[in-house]
């Protein structure tokens, strides 16, 4: 039933439209987490990336901009509609799938670099996905992503004030299900399992003060702002605590095919 509704959400969903909760991701999060990105990604023309849950496009754009050959996956067809949709708008050549995390459609070692992006928290089967992003990275290719931990202070933060206190909350109530949310050192196992070598995570948070925030999301509240008038002001940035949020990357070992090829 909540999975039905966080389906009905992104299905329905107008992405680029600032009357969106969704348009956050691409004002609020995606500017600290490209720059974190960019920083680890070498300029390599015609090199190949997968956006893996790409929603209506927010990420995968930046990653055409950066210069991968890009492809996004995404169960929704209506979010996939948009992304495509806007994609041609601005004449990029995005290939956009329909299709889920657990299931890639794509051989062993497709793509140079792998995306996942606020979609961990939402899929049926972690393992599962991990496990296919690490069979369609080419060895020595990069794998991007951010999340939500489970912690007391991210169900605080994500389910108490975002969702489900009206005094603050913005996002729709079944959005997120906290006991979804994946904690670092879990996710590092997970990495470490699909011979992801796992290498750093960073933090998340607002560049704001926790007042000046929550009187953000008070005025979005009661109606004062609109999603646009937020999501000017809310900014993310990269932090040391990774209590509420956090980013990082991992490298697929180059380790099993050289051992394959000494017959081990
Ligand atoms: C919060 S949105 C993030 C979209 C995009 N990655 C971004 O950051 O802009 C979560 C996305 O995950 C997708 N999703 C949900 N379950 C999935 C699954 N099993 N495999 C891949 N994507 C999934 C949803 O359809 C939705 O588009």
């Amino acid at each position: 039933m909540e999975e039905q509704s966080q389906g009905d959400i992104y299905e329905q969903d107008p992405w680029w439209q600032p009357q969106s909760a969704l348009f956050l991701l691409r004002t609020a999060i995606n500017p600290a987490r490209i720059a974190y990105f960019q920083a680890l990604l070498p300029d390599r023309p015609g090199a190949t990336a997968l956006d893996v849950g790409c929603g209506g496009g927010f990420l995968c754009e930046e990653i055409a901009a950066m210069g991968f050959k890009t492809t996004g996956i995404d169960p929704s067809r209506g979010s996939l509609r948009i992304a495509g949709e806007h994609a041609r708008k601005k004449g990029l050549a995005i290939d956009y799938q329909q299709g889920a995390g657990e299931n890639l459609p794509f051989p062993d070692g497709s793509f140079d670099a792998a995306f996942c992006c606020d979609v961990l928290e939402h899929v049926h089967d972690q393992p599962r996905v991990i496990a296919e992003i690490a069979r369609v990275l080419r060895p020595g290719g990069i794998f991007c992503y951010d999340t939500l931990n489970r912690t007391l202070i991210s169900w605080l933060v994500v389910i108490g004030i975002l969702q489900k206190w009206k005094r603050w909350a913005v996002m729709p109530p079944e959005l997120h299900t906290w006991t979804k949310f994946i904690k670092p050192e879990e996710l590092k196992m997970l990495l470490e399992t699909n011979h992801l070598g796992w290498r750093e995570h960073r933090g998340i948070k607002p560049v704001t003060s926790p007042i000046k925030t929550l009187s953000f999301l008070r005025r979005r509240a009661r109606g004062e702002w609109n999603y646009k008038d937020l999501a000017l002001r809310l900014q993310l940035i990269e932090g040391r605590s990774t209590a509420v949020m956090y980013m990082g990357y991992a490298v697929k070992d180059t380790m099993p095919l050289r051992l394959e090829r000494k017959g081990v």
